[in-house]
């Protein structure tokens, strides 16, 4: 079996965890967040989104979040941008990178980013544009990739040639999403066979919502397939009892446990993410979703 000898995680708990929030949460407290999981060892942090506080009020405070950031050196510190007047925004508060996001499916394109998936390629090629003029790096993501709340399956060839459009416009990497964590080992291997006929594996990541448990498996998928970068979010953090079907991504710890038992370097602390973990899920009044770190922190 191949396995990749070093694994680099993207964790998104900042982002795509405490985006799905219905409860207020302090500025302070998303600082905290962000430098705790530096101080673990995360070199790259999506630390927040420029998208239209109306559709995402929690994400409303990111020129905030990124003016307060105690940077660190070697870690990147990314965010969302949807369409140029995103990019605008995150260029003022200095981001160190950006990414566009779209789907494989034309329902979900228009419920996320209210523009067919066409149209979005367009505004990603404005961002594209005004990102290369500033030097700043753009990873893109792949809503949907195995299955859709509104369009069910998906068909892989979709998945794959949304992907080549984003890496033909200049996405150094384009993350690969199980929004609603439908995926199975048997579909992920099944999108991965015809993915990796038409793109290398390391311009591949992936980013796995745990809504049917399903994560781990899926990554470990990725992995056989020399997928080597890894989305996380630290506490599982994510979903919300009153968004129906939304669960938050696999938890950060959970899968470096699992990589670390592999044999697989990630240069992260898990004691450090525990803590970082824990911490949040305090202030979301709340118990982690990561597995490890109820394991863990009972024992
Ligand atoms: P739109 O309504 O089509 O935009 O929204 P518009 O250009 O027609 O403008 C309408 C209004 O939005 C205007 O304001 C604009 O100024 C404003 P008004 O005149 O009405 O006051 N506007 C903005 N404001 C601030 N920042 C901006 C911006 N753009 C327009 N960048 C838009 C299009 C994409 C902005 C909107 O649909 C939106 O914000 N959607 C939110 C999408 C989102 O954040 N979804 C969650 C993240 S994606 C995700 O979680 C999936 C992922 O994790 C991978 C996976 O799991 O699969 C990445
Ligand atoms: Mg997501």
């Amino acid at each position: 079996m191949h396995l990749p000898a070093k694994v680099t995680i993207v964790e998104v708990g900042p982002r795509d965890g405490l985006q799905n929030e219905q409860q207020t949460i302090p500025l302070a407290s998303k600082l905290e967040l962000i430098d705790d999981l530096a101080a673990a060892g995360m070199r790259v942090i999506e630390a927040g989104s420029f998208v239209n506080p109306k559709w995402v009020p929690q994400m409303a405070d990111s020129e905030e979040v990124f003016a307060g950031i105690q940077r660190r050196d070697g870690v990147r510190y990314t965010c969302l941008t949807p369409n140029l007047r995103g990019f605008e925004r995150a260029l003022a508060a200095g981001v160190d990178e950006v990414a566009v996001f779209g789907a494989a499916s034309e329902a979900f394109s228009q419920k996320n980013i209210n523009c067919g998936i066409d149209d979005s390629l367009a505004r990603f090629g404005d961002v594209m544009a005004a990102a290369k003029a500033a030097a700043i790096p753009v990873r893109g993501y792949v809503s949907c990739v195995l299955g859709c709340p509104y369009e069910g399956d998906i068909d892989p060839a979709k998945v794959s040639h949304v992907t080549g459009k984003l890496l033909d416009m200049g996405c150094y990497e384009v993350s690969l999403g199980d929004t609603i964590g439908t995926g199975t080992a048997g579909s992920m291997a099944s999108l991965l066979q015809v993915l990796l006929q038409d793109h290398a594996a390391d311009k591949l990541a992936v980013h796995c919502h745990d809504t049917y448990g399903q994560a781990l498996s899926n990554i470990l998928v990725a992995l056989q397939h020399g997928i080597a970068t890894v989305d996380a979010s630290v506490a599982g953090l994510g979903g919300c009892p009153y968004a129906k079907g939304a669960s938050g991504n696999v938890a950060t710890e959970d899968v470096v446990y699992m990589l670390q038992g592999m044999g697989i370097d990630t240069g992260l602390d898990l004691d450090g993410l525990i803590a970082a973990g824990n911490r949040i899920s305090g202030v979301l009044a709340r118990a982690s979703a990561s597995r490890v770190a109820l394991a863990r922190s009972a024992a």
